[in-house]
């Protein structure tokens, strides 16, 4: 597996090969023409159930072509992908390619009944899509139920041939997919968690591709190690898969520079510590300027929220110095603690996008509010005992504008694009039905009605609109910093801080903010941004915890078509699965 997630100069090497072919096509007069990209790259995809050794259990997990974690999605900008999916599982299955926009193809972005029914048992999907000017780390997962908890894997976008990166090339890159392991049934557990009211239980362990390491049980050999040249400097593709937590990364003694956040360059920052929330992909220089030795590499919890269970003990690997002895192992990586909010801020405060971004809307057309957080609702169950054991008896929700989002039980897309009534509404209102003291109060009557609504509300934008989003984190039941996630688009962060959003003092970055495809809304404060809406679609737009979303903090945008070319969306897949 470490072999699989290391790319070194040799795997570059061969996609050059592979691309000069192309390239000497255009010098012949073959025009590369949008959507249609450069190369074309195939993969197939095999969902499967595997038996793995974890913890000292042997135990089931559904994997893609029985890999934990999942193939290397590997392509060069303007490329089109293809990945034919096939599910061989029991359950129902889609992937999700998170951060990729997908132009003009909403149909294959894959998150379930918002864009596709699930893949049923037995058959098979194929996914397309062009990298359009996209480049970086991103990553794929499942995106029904709580299967992404071990089906994911990272995609690994290369420049254009002779595009350098703007940063000293490294000697060496590898993956590092960070995740949440559980030795329970995923879809069984969310079943569970959900018709209990309450919360989840934490995590068995964390895992650094795929390996808990050291600090667990029965875990000692059960590490993922980097062997380092010294003198030489690497590049991590950190990618956060993790299900219910948001994790700190270090590396003993040694300092990390951030140059790409959601697969776009950022201005060169150093620092001892970065944190990501599920679905964030950062991309770090490491230079191995220590003394040889054996550096520990960890991943820590960073839980914001007030009385939430949650896994504890980090998950550490090596970072081994050529010539180290193998039991030179250096003191602890420096992860800060749980509840360093400090420690998040000053890693966003640095994050600045390379270029500047011409591509900052100046101006809004449209300026929505959305208050994002928890709810408890009253427990209505005739059996209080085993459905309502959230907060005071009630039942744990989650919402934006105090409305819980209700998955349809068949695809939006195509009910919007069929125009098929009854199965969504298009009243999700711009802002909140009544303004508050969010971070301190409570929606209804304050302080004690902490009831949200339920539907399945979407947001219409005509194509082109200039949307601003304010993000507001709410107290209702605890505040929490929410890793909120755009499908579609990446947005401008323009501007953030904590307590109520106020705008005659928010501060707004017009000039190089960062261009993200997710977003830690800072825990009991807010965040805003701002993104083109020119994809036409049905875009979801929630928080990446996955509690949350099965909770129902989540959104559904619609872009209309436009008018000009290139801007209507194409008739659905033949093979797109049905309900
Ligand atoms: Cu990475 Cu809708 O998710």
């Amino acid at each position: 597996m470490a072999n699989q997630l290391a790319t070194s100069g040799i795997l570059y090497l061969w996609l050059n090969l592979l691309i000069m072919n192309a390239h000497r096509m255009s010098v012949m007069g073959f025009i590369a023409r949008w959507p249609g990209g450069r190369a074309t790259r195939s993969y197939d995809f095999k969902v499967q159930t595997t038996k793995i050794e974890k913890l000292c259990n042997t135990w089931d997990i559904v994997t893609i072509n029985g890999m934990f974690p999942g193939p290397v999605i590997y392509a060069q900008e303007d490329d089109r992908v293809i990945v034919r999916v096939t599910n061989e599982t029991p359950y129902n299955a889609t992937i999700h390619w998170h951060g990729v926009r997908q132009r003009l193809s909403c149909w294959s972005d894959g998150p379930s009944y918002i864009t596709q029914c699930p893949i049923q048992s037995g058959q098979t999907f194929t996914y397309e899509f062009t990298l359009v000017q996209q480049k970086g780390t991103l990553l794929w997962h499942a995106h029904v139920s709580w299967l992404r908890g071990t089906v994911y894997g990272a995609i690994v976008v290369y420049p254009k041939t002779g595009v350098p990166y703007p940063f000293i090339y490294p000697y060496e890159e590898h993956i590092i997919l960070l995740g949440e392991f559980w030795l329970r049934d995923l879809v069984q557990l969310e079943q569970s968690v959900i018709a209990s009211g309450g919360g989840p239980p934490p995590a068995d362990a964390y895992t650094i591709n795929g390996h808990p390491g050291p600090n667990y049980n029965c875990s000692t050999n059960d590490v993922y190690k980097i062997d380092v040249v010294p003198g030489k400097t690497y590049l991590l593709r950190l990618i956060s898969a993790s299900l219910n937590t948001e994790h700190f990364f270090a590396i003993a003694n040694h300092k990390l520079t951030i140059v790409e956040a959601d697969a776009e360059y950022t201005k060169p920052f150093t620092t001892d510590h970065v944190m990501l929330g599920p679905g964030q992909t950062l991309n770090v220089l490491v230079t191995a300027n220590q003394p040889i030795a054996k550096y520990s590499m960890a991943m820590g919890p960073y839980m914001s929220a007030r009385n939430v269970p949650f896994q504890t003990i980090t998950s550490t690997a090596y970072f081994q110095y050529l010539g180290a002895l193998p039991n030179s192992l250096s003191s602890p990586a420096p992860v800060p603690t749980f509840n360093d909010n400090l420690a998040v801020k000053t890693v966003m405060d640095g994050l600045r996008s390379l270029s500047g971004t011409p591509s900052v809307p100046k101006e809004i057309d449209q300026n929505l509010f959305i208050t994002i957080g928890l709810n408890v609702q009253k427990c209505t169950s005739r059996n209080p005992q085993q459905n309502c054991q959230g907060l005071n008896g009630g039942v744990m929700a989650a919402s934006m504008n105090n409305i819980s989002f209700i998955k349809p039980n068949i695809s939006l897309l195509e009910a919007y694009y069929r125009k098929i009534n009854g199965y969504f509404t298009e009243d999700f209102p711009g802002a909140p039905f009544k303004f508050y003291d969010f971070v301190n109060g409570a929606p209804n009557n304050a302080p004690v009605d902490t009831n949200s609504l339920n539907g399945s509300r979407t947001y219409v934008l005509e194509y082109g609109t200039r949307v601003q989003l304010i993000l507001q984190d709410t107290g209702t039941v605890t505040t929490e910093n929410h890793p909120i996630h755009l499908h579609g688009f990446s947005f401008h962060v323009i501007g953030y801080g904590t307590g109520n959003y106020n705008p005659d003092t928010a501060n707004f970055n017009l000039v190089d903010p960062p261009y993200l495809n997710t977003i830690g809304v800072p825990v009991g404060g807010w965040a805003a941004v701002r993104f083109l809406a020119d994809n036409p679609g049905v875009w979801f737009m929630h928080c990446h915890l996955e509690i949350h979303l099965s909770w129902g903090l989540s959104v559904v945008f619609i872009v209309k078509n436009g008018q000009g070319p290139l801007q209507t969306l194409p008739h659905p897949p033949a093979d797109l699965p049905r309900c």
